[in-house]
């Protein structure tokens, strides 16, 4: 009988861009407050990339680090993928092109993929199917976003919430399911394609917010509440919950729905606001900078955007 082999996440690394801006910073220039941003979505500060970054820059430093923290070669690299909403170019090259050629990876396949803030979780579960069909052995993914380039600055709306930055992380085959990613559930419904877009007219990111918002509770209870059930598991066999951080009250909302410890939820969304596909790793790796994050911790993830796009995963973390 021919073996199964499993895919597990081997390693996690994020990269924030220097530059900080708080609340008050947009008081300068926006009909806003510090006090109604915090009290709405629960974001203090983002981080924007300069001018001469962009989300493949931003990205490149994390998959650097993610290679590095797999003990792995470059040639060990059978693929790269990035999900990204602000990518370098409109159409092509992709961003996992130029990270590729940038890390010295050559001659491999490198695409990227369009599924807004629920990209991780899309990545996921590529990588997961890649490697149990024995296809490749480590693959590289990558969340990559300048957000403030696709933002509307005069639009209080949207640009007060979403913030740069980078994850990444190496999926490898494994043989023991123990250390590997359990499962992934992803899906979408283009029904609600208008509420987060942005249109070829402009460019810039356009939102129906307090909509997105009460979908986006209800779809993530019930697709959270499904990938515990069909793997038998409760809320309290979750070491740590790693919701995409786009509004702190969407994630407390879902917390509460789904009986987890808020100690067991890692939050991130105040400090980097909402980072759309890189939103997760860098989560993920927050809580591996910290030394919160063991081997073999069981990890629950959650994610939404454009699209509408959702997934979850559940997954043992199996880093070095
Ligand atoms: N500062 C001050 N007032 C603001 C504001 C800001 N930054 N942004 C919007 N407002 C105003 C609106 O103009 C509106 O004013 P009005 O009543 O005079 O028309 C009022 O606040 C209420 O707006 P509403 O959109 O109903 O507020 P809300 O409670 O839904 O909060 C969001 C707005 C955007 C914070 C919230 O809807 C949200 O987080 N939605 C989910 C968005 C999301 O996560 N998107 C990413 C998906 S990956």
């Amino acid at each position: 009988m021919k073996e199964k082999v499993y895919a597990s996440i081997k390693s996690i690394a994020s990269y924030v861009p220097k530059n900080c801006v708080s609340n008050t910073d947009f008081e300068k220039t926006l009909d806003t407050s510090d006090e109604w941003i915090v009290r709405r979505t629960g974001i203090k500060t983002r981080y924007f990339a300069s001018d001469n970054e962009t989300s493949s820059s931003l990205g490149y430093e994390s998959a650097k680090l993610a290679i590095e923290r797999a003990n792995l070669n470059i040639d060990d690299i059978d693929m790269l993928i990035c999900a990204t909403l602000s990518p370098d170019y409109l159409t092509m090259p992709s961003n996992a092109v130029i990270i590729s050629h940038k890390l010295g990876i050559h001659n491999k396949p490198a695409f990227d993929i369009s599924s807004a803030c629920s990209g991780f979780i899309y990545l996921l579960s590529l990588a997961k199917a890649y490697i149990e069909s024995k296809m490749y052995k480590n693959i590289l993914i990558v969340g990559a976003e300048k957000a403030s380039s696709v933002l509307d600055f005069s639009d209080r709306g949207t640009c007060v919430l979403f913030g740069d930055g980078a994850g990444a992380a190496v999926i490898s085959q494994t043989n023991d399911k123990n250390k590997s990613i359990l499962d992934v559930n992803i899906s979408a419904n283009g029904k609600y394609s208008e509420l987060l877009g942005t249109p070829r007219t402009t460019n810039k990111l356009q939102m129906k917010g307090n909509e997105i918002f009460k979908l986006a509770i209800k779809t993530l209870a019930s697709d959270v509440g499904e990938i515990l059930s069909k793997n038998n598991l409760s809320s309290k066999d979750i070491s740590f919950f790693i919701p995409h951080q786009a509004n702190l009250r969407i994630i407390n909302a879902v917390g509460e729905i789904i009986d987890i410890e808020p100690s067991k939820i890692v939050l991130t969304v105040q400090k980097y606001g909402n980072t759309s596909a890189a939103s997760i790793p860098m989560a993920i790796d927050e809580i591996y900078n910290d030394k919160r994050l063991k081997n073999g911790d069981l990890l629950l993830l959650d994610a939404f955007g454009g699209g509408l796009t959702w997934g979850s995963s559940l997954l043992y973390f199996n880093g070095n």
